[in-house]
């Protein structure tokens, strides 16, 4: 997978690729991640990418013409399956769209500051509308990030034990259950006398019924789904 991002702050969406899971995607070539300042595709000599709005109001908007001579500039190289925006009005991120965004090949991420960009380059450009939720961020690098991470984990390779993405909490519209390590007994404080049995098949109906518990409690708008 590629991922090209867009953002007129590089430097502070590049150092979650610089460590941990990603940063070995990255390194196992699982994944290529590119980002390109808004700014050098600026034709103004002060390289702004902002204007005031037509109509007046508070906020500038990012303007169109930089984005497209970057997105331009990257469909020319390659073919694009998404052009994603960061946006806090766009679809709700959640496990399914990581799923289905994992399986893409090529994909751009503008990232949105401001007021936001010119409302063209949604009608144009623009194939999808991302949020990371009911929030709104100063801009969308920080969702990006959150969108990078939750997508590149879920390539195949990314994480060394394969089939631990597919019991992650949401995976099944299922909250994850319950989790424990060394040692055994702590303070008085035990482990569940099943995870110690050795029966396996005992040990995934456990987790299953805590699972189903788990998510009954606390999101049972899951279970609705
Ligand atoms: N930009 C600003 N707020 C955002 C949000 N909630 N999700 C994605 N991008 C954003």
């Amino acid at each position: 997978m590629r991922i090209d991002i867009i953002t007129v702050l590089p430097e502070l969406i590049k150092s979650p690729f610089e460590a941990s899971i990603l940063k070995r995607a990255i390194s196992k070539g699982l994944v290529e991640v590119y980002f390109h300042n808004l700014r050098d595709y600026s034709t103004n000599r002060h390289k702004n990418i902002d204007d005031y709005q037509f109509g007046g109001g508070a906020g500038m908007v990012m303007s169109i013409e930089p984005i497209d001579r970057c997105i331009s500039a990257l469909k020319a190289e390659r073919e694009y399956d998404e052009v994603i925006y960061m946006t806090p009005d766009g679809e709700t991120l959640n496990q399914q769209i990581a799923n289905s965004m994992s399986l893409l090949k090529n994909v751009i991420l503008l990232c949105g500051h401001y007021k936001g960009v010119d409302q063209r380059v949604r009608d144009h450009f623009v194939t999808r509308e991302i949020s990371i939720g009911d929030y709104v961020l100063s801009g969308g690098e920080l969702g990006a990030a959150i969108f990078c991470d939750a997508v590149i984990r879920l390539i195949p390779g990314v994480l060394s034990n394969e089939t631990s993405a597919l019991t992650d909490s949401f995976q099944d519209n299922l909250l994850a259950p319950p989790i424990y390590t060394r040692p055994a007994e702590y303070k008085g404080w035990k482990v569940p006398d099943i995870l110690l049995s050795g029966n396996f098949a005992k040990i995934d109906k456990w987790r299953e019924e805590k699972a189903y518990e788990h998510t009954k409690n606390r999101r049972p708008d899951l279970l609705e789904k």
